[in-house]
């Protein structure tokens, strides 16, 4: 980061910072030749040269407005491609797009837009560029380069946008009460942007978010959603989640987490405050893991605390059942929020409830109590490991040391005793048609018992895990059961 800072200030010190360079593409040249035959002017606007001052890396989409119709440019730019690539029109919204390989370019017309209060569909007229810079989000992304002949590469700042990325600040072109209420998803939007690249946000905008959180209501949970998960994938995703308890909207969009706020006291005795662990968790595991659902699963994995939580004079503060209780709060939340209910959100429901396992046995790493978790947690036992270190947020360094010692220990013992018995992917020695042939029987409550008790035996470690071993004690367990075997 000081690496890019430094450069960046050279490079606006120097104040000859070549945008052409932002138009190395083809497309760019295309595009300004399909302008000129329609007589329009065209301007590549919004991320695409924001990450490129910021020196993000290769970009996905490229945003274009025309002063005229968008589509009608997209058409035009198509014609004059070498090969056939389709254009695809979104006739409400006048806008349109072309795949080049792994890039979107996408067209619009430059626009006025006021919205009504109750909606977020905007009434649309056409308008200059400077009209549809005014109706951007932030100063930062209202930056154009233009693809207007003798302007070619030019950059067109009326809010100082520039400037706004040197002093890493997150301000609206027009005032914030008018930008947030006009779109409420831009309110997600800072606080993504600033989650993203390490940017404040102007103390105006905050307060004006403070003011219309409640209108985040008006927007969908998908869009909500995809603002979370980039907020997740950031860097430290603390940031975005303290910003939006902050302003008021976690309370709409996650008042799980709003819910293990705070510390209670009784006879002097103190619980933690889950919702700051909660984002120290998040940070840590962000250090070690790109997987968006391991991070929700951090994200979650405290939620089933604040229903649970208990105070005896006996125990003191308790949280019995929380992992349970927390993995059914994922599907309703999941639910809710309209996210997938599939794999992804049973992995997280798995997470939640296993969250505890690994520490229960690190007091006292026995080699069935291993093989359990084994069984249980399968393929994800890596992802529930990286959680339950994460989960280490105490300030205590002897603590801090011994705990992740302890789960090295765990994590040595889970490579040993796999190795040895293979539980991860656990298919039963003997299958239940084996165990149906040898007694003659039908399908019957008797083979489930047997089956079980097989499984159960090789998991505490009475038997091994192999067919010999299985099929003997098939037949004492056949024996207790009264069964006998045929031929
Ligand atoms: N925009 C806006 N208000 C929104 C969404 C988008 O003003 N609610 C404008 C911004 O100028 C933004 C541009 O539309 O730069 C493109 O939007 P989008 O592709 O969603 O975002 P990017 O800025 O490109 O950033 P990212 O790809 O990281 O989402």
């Amino acid at each position: 980061m000081l690496k890019f800072v430094s450069l960046f200030h050279y490079l606006i010190l120097m104040q000859n910072l070549n945008y052409k360079k932002a138009l190395s593409h083809s497309i760019f040249t295309t595009i300004r030749k399909a302008s000129e035959l329609l007589n329009l002017e065209s301007y590549v606007i919004g991320g695409f040269v924001r990450d490129f001052l910021l020196q993000r890396g290769e970009a996905k989409d490229i945003d274009i407005v025309a002063v005229g119709s968008g589509i009608e440019l997209a058409q035009k730019v198509s014609e004059l491609l070498p090969y056939n690539t389709k254009v695809q029109v979104f006739k409400t919204y006048g806008t349109a797009m072309l795949k080049l390989n792994n890039i979107e370019v996408e067209f619009v017309g430059a626009r006025k837009e006021s919205y009504n209060k109750y909606s977020r569909n905007p009434v649309i007229e056409n308008g200059s560029l400077q009209d549809d810079q005014n109706r951007r989000d932030f100063t930062i992304n209202a930056l154009a380069l233009s693809l207007n002949k003798k302007t070619y590469g030019d950059l067109l700042d009326p809010f100082n946008g520039l400037k706004d990325l040197e002093n890493k600040c997150i301000k609206t072109p027009l005032d914030p009460g008018v930008t947030y209420s006009d779109d409420p998803l831009r309110m997600m939007r800072a606080i993504r942007f600033a989650t993203q690249l390490n940017f404040k946000i102007e103390k105006k905008s905050l307060n004006a978010i403070k003011t219309h959180s409640n209108r985040i209501k008006i927007i969908t949970n998908e869009r909500i959603v995809d603002e979370l998960n980039k907020i997740l994938l950031s860097p430290v995703p603390s940031v975005g989640f303290l910003l939006l308890e902050r302003v008021g909207l976690l309370s709409y969009i996650l008042p799980e987490l709003i819910d293990l706020k705070g510390i209670d006291e009784v006879d002097g005795q103190r619980h933690k405050d889950n919702f700051y662990h909660t984002l120290e968790v998040v940070d840590n595991i962000s250090q070690n893991t790109n997987n968006l659902w391991l991070r929700w699963a951090a994200l979650l994995h405290d939620i089933g605390k604040a229903p649970t939580k208990k105070f005896s004079k006996r125990n003191g503060w308790t949280f019995h059942g929380h992992e349970f209780v927390g993995s059914k709060m994922v599907y309703k939340l999941f639910k809710r929020l309209h996210m997938p209910l599939n794999e992804k959100m049973k992995f997280v429901q798995k997470m939640v409830l296993m969250s505890s396992r690994p520490i229960v046995i690190a007091s006292k790493v026995t080699d069935s109590a291993v093989r359990r978790l084994l069984f249980d947690a399968g393929e994800y036992l890596d992802d529930l490991m990286t959680l339950c270190e994460a989960d280490i947020t105490t300030k205590n360094p002897k603590r801090f040391k011994k705990y992740h010692n302890n789960f090295k220990v765990v994590r040595q013992k889970v490579v040993d005793v796999e190795e040895r018995d293979q539980v991860k992917n656990f298919q039963p020695p003997v299958s239940g048609a084996e165990i149906m042939k040898t007694y003659n029987l039908k399908p019957c409550k008797e083979v489930g018992i047997i089956k079980d008790a097989i499984k159960e035996a090789i998991l505490d470690g009475e038997i091994e895990n192999n067919y010999k071993e299985a099929i003997n004690f098939m037949l004492t367990k056949g024996e207790e059961l009264g069964l006998i075997p045929i031929g």
